[in-house]
């Protein structure tokens, strides 16, 4: 059974001061300085349902970013992503507070034994009534790997060797060591559950040994709903195979790249007896929503103007592994040297389609690149067009928040509603069941073929 297609949202959010567009945070009018508190997490969350989003997707990362200028000194000042803290304990006082909402919070493969995650994500998606997805990573950052006991970062076709051997241990543990009917729940016999139908795994191999059985009970959706984000050629094919909702960030004037990682993962997935429409595409973009186009636009200056040009190289220096430190920042692009360089800063020249401008204006304009301004009719025409290329939905960046998504819900959700594009109201059941009309994972998926009966 497939849920019809819709419009799907999500706010992108992380567990700390400055997320993606740095600089921000000193404003008056956001409150990422109270990440430490209950208040701005329960309050977010009841805003979201009530502009009846999918979900709250909360990024995570292990490490400093220290690759800037040879130190962390950038980020720490600027608060980017540090300092930052555990995604996944804000999910219950968020979930106590609302019905319907989901909560994705990101964890790599590098940072708990499977079996210890498995144990906290049955705990969350019992806590949730089964509404809790994982966004699987593999760990980008060097200071993480160091700091979690590996050394180097291993390199990238083994990380994710590992996270299909870490996805295999999670999955006999969700999906096959109880069985349904394993739980009796008998209090006339005494029998709270069967011990013929608890199952250990007996799982020995590259990097994991674990004998189970799970510790907890089948939660609502057993596995949780899968997201993962990743675009290289492995990135894909891991994709291809597990996930079930992927969050790609393509330029916001390149809708046919977007189309094409699509095509290709979605193909891949076919070939591994998937159907096509098993898995959703989520795009990352950030409305800027005003009354009037002039709003909008007196509003998204003022963002720019504050924008830190500093955060944002030490973000994308840790996020491609090169200092960008030694650039000089007003040169035109034209003047570099493209044989000299790293990949991927000839990658990010590449993405420019002015060559004139400088190293900076690059930069700037990468922070303004996902930005989406306008009046809510615009706005809700520029997702339509999205929509109507294949992205299934989008994870929305907050410039200040919640104003962002009090602004876009208030502004853009109704105007996507009368036009049918999103939900007016939410369906009953878990997350997977709200956004693929089944609760559990379809039988050709590979945690399937784990099951018992
Ligand atoms: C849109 C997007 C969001 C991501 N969010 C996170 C995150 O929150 N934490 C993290 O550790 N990695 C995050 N990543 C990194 C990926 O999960 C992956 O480890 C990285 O992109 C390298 O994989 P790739 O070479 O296949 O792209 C994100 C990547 C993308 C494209």
């Amino acid at each position: 059974m497939t849920a019809p297609r819709r419009m799907l949202l999500n706010a992108f959010h992380m567990n700390c001061v400055s997320h993606i567009q740095q600089g921000l945070w000193v404003r008056d009018d956001t409150r990422q300085l109270d990440y430490t508190q209950f208040a701005p997490w329960v309050e977010l969350a009841q805003i979201l349902e009530k502009g009846c989003f999918d979900a709250l997707f909360l990024a995570d990362v292990m490490g400093l970013y220290d690759t800037y200028r040879g130190s962390a000194a950038t980020s720490i000042i600027e608060a980017m992503q540090v300092p930052v803290n555990d995604p996944a304990l804000l999910i219950p006082a968020m979930a106590y507070v609302t019905e319907h909402l989901g909560f994705a919070f990101t964890s790599s493969v590098l940072q708990t034994p499977p079996f210890t995650f498995a144990r906290q994500l049955s705990t969350l998606d019992h806590l949730t009534r089964g509404r809790v997805a994982w966004n699987i990573v593999t760990s980008y950052l060097p200071n993480a790997a160091a700091s979690l006991g590996y050394g180097a970062l291993p390199p990238h076709e083994a990380r994710y060797a590992r996270a299909d051997e870490y996805l295999d241990v999670t999955y006999k543990l969700w999906e096959g060591s109880w069985e349904d009917g394993a739980v009796r729940r008998d209090t006339h016999r005494r029998i709270y559950a069967d011990p013929d139908k608890i199952h250990p795994i007996h799982h020995v191999g590259t990097h994991y040994t674990v004998a189970g059985p799970h510790l907890s009970e089948p939660s609502p959706q057993r596995t949780p709903l899968l997201f993962q984000a990743g675009s290289s050629p492995r990135g894909r094919a891991f994709a291809a195979k597990h996930a079930e909702c992927v969050f790609i960030v393509t330029s916001r004037h390149s809708l046919r790249g977007a189309s094409s990682i699509i095509h290709d993962i979605r193909t891949q997935a076919v070939g591994l007896g998937r159907h096509p429409e098993d898995i959703r595409f989520f795009q990352g973009l950030s409305p800027v929503v005003g009354g009037t186009e002039a709003e909008a636009n007196a509003k998204e200056a003022a963002y720019l103007a504050q924008f830190s040009t500093e955060g944002a190289l030490a973000h994308l220096s840790g996020s491609i592994g090169v200092d960008l430190g030694a650039i000089d920042l007003d040169c035109p692009l034209t003047s570099f040297a493209f044989d000299a360089m790293r990949g991927a800063i000839t990658d990010l020249i590449a993405s420019a389609p002015d060559k004139t401008v400088t190293f900076r204006d690059l930069v700037r304009s990468r922070l303004a690149g996902q930005l989406v301004t306008g009046t809510p009719e615009q706005i809700a025409d520029t997702l339509q067009e999205w929509f109507e290329a294949g992205v299934d939905g989008f994870n929305l960046v907050y410039s200040v928040t919640p104003g962002t998504f009090v602004d876009f819900i208030d502004g853009v959700v109704p105007v996507l509603q009368a036009r049918g594009l999103v939900q007016r109201a939410y369906t009953p059941g878990p997350l997977r069941q709200k956004i693929f009309g089944q609760a559990r994972l379809p039988a050709r998926h590979p945690a399937a073929a784990y099951r018992r009966g």
